[in-house]
């Protein structure tokens, strides 16, 4: 009989004996290795979350686009680029990073409200394939600092098509209250204004309504609102080489059941083809569910604090290195590395050293755990390492790709002198 077992909803990790595996690679021996905090990313998942997108665009005229604020670690990006994806970009520091990674810069687009000239400028030096525009200010200044450089600006307009998206208000964004895009409403003429701007070239059209969304009905509510538009805008002489429908697909953290994209695809493409829009290019732009449940995060247990209404286990990794517990009160399963069939369970809150209350990474957890032990909070590929900071002169944690029984350090710990480095004591 086989002493392995795969852990519920996350085909790449397994307990094999006494320690959990990331594929073939053992995470008490990677943490021998690197220390904890530790994230151990699969690579395998990251390409089965890709190969789902694919199959749902087979056969169509469709660009991937990663979103990379989810998880821009160079290592990560590697793994997108040699799959033949673009990538999505909010910043002149993600362009740097993508380009760095060996992206094609055709294939990068360009999302975000507050795009500086600067970062313009350099999108636009670069070549990128597409900025995505979000307001009509945003429009006039990359005019003119398209026309500075004698270019013509890819452009999308981003809309607003206020559908719910039914998630987190925090990561909802294509509700009329949201900052994000332009009303819908507004879009016919914002678009004839593009149209009509010489260092402007009209590509396409675009919309994100969310993030973790576990339900289709929000996006076809959105897609049909978008291709009313695309219509009326073709009708007005402005022709749409492009939609892009954004990220948004949410994943399993907490028995979550989130259409798989390939069957989220072909519901959306029998609805463009009803439409006679299925030879449209497509983009999209999905981050966490190309990496969230590709990743984990091993951290020790520190000191364990029976308290007077609570049960405190105390690990080592804390609010700057898995953020969303503290901002979105985000579920992240809990699982030790080693079982210990012989103690007891206890009901714990799980916290880090950060001097906060808002400093906890799961509540009432029912854990059989000493102090030495490492546990594992899983679904931890997307922003949790693009979201971590140095919050109590922290070090970020180091983090390792796994590949079959091959692990790479994709990024170093950080240390000390690595955060003084760029400041100086007068
Ligand atoms: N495109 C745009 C324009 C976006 O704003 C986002 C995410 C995406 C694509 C990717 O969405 P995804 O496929 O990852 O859902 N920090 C929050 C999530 C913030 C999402 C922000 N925008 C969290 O940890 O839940």
């Amino acid at each position: 009989m086989s002493d392995t077992s795969m852990l519920p909803g996350h085909p790449h990790i397994a307990r094999h004996g006494t320690t959990l595996q990331v594929e073939g690679v053992a995470l008490d021996a990677l943490v021998r290795e690197h220390g904890t905090p530790l994230f151990v990313y699969s690579k395998q998942w990251m390409l089965d979350a890709l190969a789902a997108y694919q199959r749902g665009f087979a056969g169509r005229d469709a660009l991937i686009c990663y979103a990379m604020k989810a998880n821009s670690s160079l290592g990560v990006l590697r793994v997108f680029a040699e799959a033949g994806c673009g990538f999505d970009i909010v910043s002149g520091g993600e362009l740097a990073r993508v380009l760095a990674a060996g992206a094609e810069p055709a294939k990068v687009i360009f999302s975000g409200v507050g795009k500086t000239r600067t970062e313009m400028r350099q999108a636009l030096a670069a070549g990128i394939g597409c900025f995505n525009v979000e307001s009509e200010a945003e429009l006039d200044v990359l005019n003119e600092v398209a026309l500075e450089q004698n270019r013509r600006a890819p452009v999308s307009v981003r809309i607003n098509p206020n559908v719910d998206p039914k998630t987190h208000p925090y990561i909802s964004t294509g509700l009329k209250g949201n900052k994000f895009g332009v009303a819908h409403d507004r879009a016919l003429a914002v678009y004839r204004h593009a149209a009509s701007l010489a260092g402007l070239q009209v590509v396409g059209i675009d919309c994100h309504i969310g993030s973790q969304i576990t339900e289709s009905s929000p996006y076809l509510d959105a897609l049909d609102r978008i291709l009313d538009l695309v219509q009326a805008i073709e009708a007005a002489g402005v022709p749409l080489h492009h939609i892009d429908f954004g990220g948004g697909l949410g994943i399993d953290y907490d028995g979550d059941t989130p259409p798989a994209a390939d069957a989220l695809w072909k519901q959306l493409f029998e609805r463009l083809d009803a439409r006679g829009f299925g030879d449209r290019r497509i983009l999209i732009e999905p981050g966490r569910s190309l990496v969230g449940n590709a990743g984990l995060c091993v951290t020790e247990v520190l000191y364990t604090k029976p308290g007077e209404e609570k049960n405190f286990c105390i690990v080592d990794a804390a609010m700057n290195d898995l953020p969303r517990p503290a901002m979105y009160q985000a579920f992240h399963r809990i699982v030790p590395v080693a079982e210990r069939p012989s103690l007891p369970a206890t009901r714990y809150d799980v916290v880090g050293p950060v001097c906060e209350s808002g400093d906890w990474l799961g509540r009432d957890r029912d854990l059989a755990v000493e102090a030495g032990d490492l546990l594992a909070v899983l679904s931890a590929g997307a922003y949790c390492m693009s979201m971590a900071s140095n919050y109590n002169t922290r070090a970020r944690a180091a983090e390792v790709l796994v590949s079959g029984a091959t692990s790479t350090l994709i990024r170093r710990r950080e240390t000390v002198d690595d955060q003084l480095r760029t400041e100086q004591a007068l």
